[in-house]
């Protein structure tokens, strides 16, 4: 936790509010009433639900990642919608930030998918903020104006954080040999500012990664893939979720690691209301 701070604190020197707060977490008793404030929302398919173990949950970084098309950007799509949801329908009842570094936010798929699940199409577009980014120091200095609009009780609540994607800028800024180190040191940073504004503002963070061949691994089903980010990433994230494509519509979700639920998948589709069991 000193570790933690003192990273934000060194990258985001005005982060440094309630700074105390955060050292006094291990108890046991507090963290058990902590993991009690803890929203899970739903993400729009039952079967993947239940492998998350009640749905996305606030508190910390829950990971996507996969190769291209196979439904990263509409499961976070679809958290725009069902995060704003009634707790009674396993939603969050809270606003949304979308921070999108790829240009892949679009508002009609929002519409589309409150049509779904019957919420109105202009307010609830009207509730995700949407942050666009172009370099990676964009990406890191804005963490700081975010948090600033979820410590703001006159705008939230605010109950899910959506960055499409985590890495990318930083993959392609820092592509040249040698510069690895920079960028994961730099990453950290960023994802320590993320892990704890999860924890301070009781939101979902969800991140967006890339994966690559795994060239250590051996399957009679084809490559085997893995997250990239190293790490720096893997430690970050609580829960990592690997999407794969099946048949047509279809897509299956692994849990590649969570500290509660085991390595189970689920097949879900991609709808034109988002996310949706099969
Ligand atoms: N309205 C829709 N109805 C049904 N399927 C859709 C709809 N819109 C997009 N899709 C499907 O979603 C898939 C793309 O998913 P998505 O954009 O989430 O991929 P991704 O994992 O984010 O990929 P990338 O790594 O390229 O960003 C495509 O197969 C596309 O056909
Ligand atoms: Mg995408």
């Amino acid at each position: 936790m000193v570790m933690l701070s003192k990273q934000v604190k060194d990258s985001h020197p005005d982060l440094t509010y309630n700074l105390t707060h955060s050292y006094i977490t291990n108890e046991g008793i507090e963290v058990k009433e902590q993991r009690q404030q803890v929203i899970h929302m739903t993400t729009g398919s039952s079967a993947l639900d239940k492998i998350l173990g009640g749905g996305i949950e606030t508190r910390s970084i829950t990971e996507l990642f996969g190769e291209f098309r196979t439904g990263k950007t509409q499961l976070a799509h679809t958290l725009c919608v069902t995060s704003q949801m009634s707790f009674a329908n396993n939603g969050g009842q809270g606003k949304v930030i979308y921070l999108d570094t790829e240009g892949n936010f679009r508002p009609e798929r929002i519409e589309m998918i409150a049509e779904r699940f019957g919420l109105d199409p202009e307010q609830t577009l009207d509730n995700v903020i949407i942050c666009r980014v172009f370099s990676h120091e964009e990406q890191m200095d804005v963490v700081k104006p975010i948090a600033a609009l979820l410590a703001d009780t006159d705008q939230g609540p605010f109950r899910i954080l959506i960055i499409d994607s985590i890495i990318a800028l930083f993959r392609v800024e820092f592509s040249g040999r040698g510069e690895l180190s920079e960028r994961q040191q730099k990453l950290g940073q960023h994802l320590s500012a993320l892990v704890r504004i999860a924890e301070e503002f009781n939101i979902a963070v969800v991140v967006i990664n890339q994966c690559m061949a795994d060239p250590g691994a051996m399957s009679m089903f084809g490559p085997v893939i893995k997250p990239v980010g190293g790490h720096v990433l893997a430690h970050a994230s609580t829960t990592r979720v690997m999407l794969k494509k099946g048949k047509a519509e279809q897509r299956i979700a692994k849990i590649f690691d969570s500290p509660l639920m085991p390595e189970e998948e689920a097949t879900f589709a991609i709808t034109n209301g988002g996310i949706a069991d099969v």
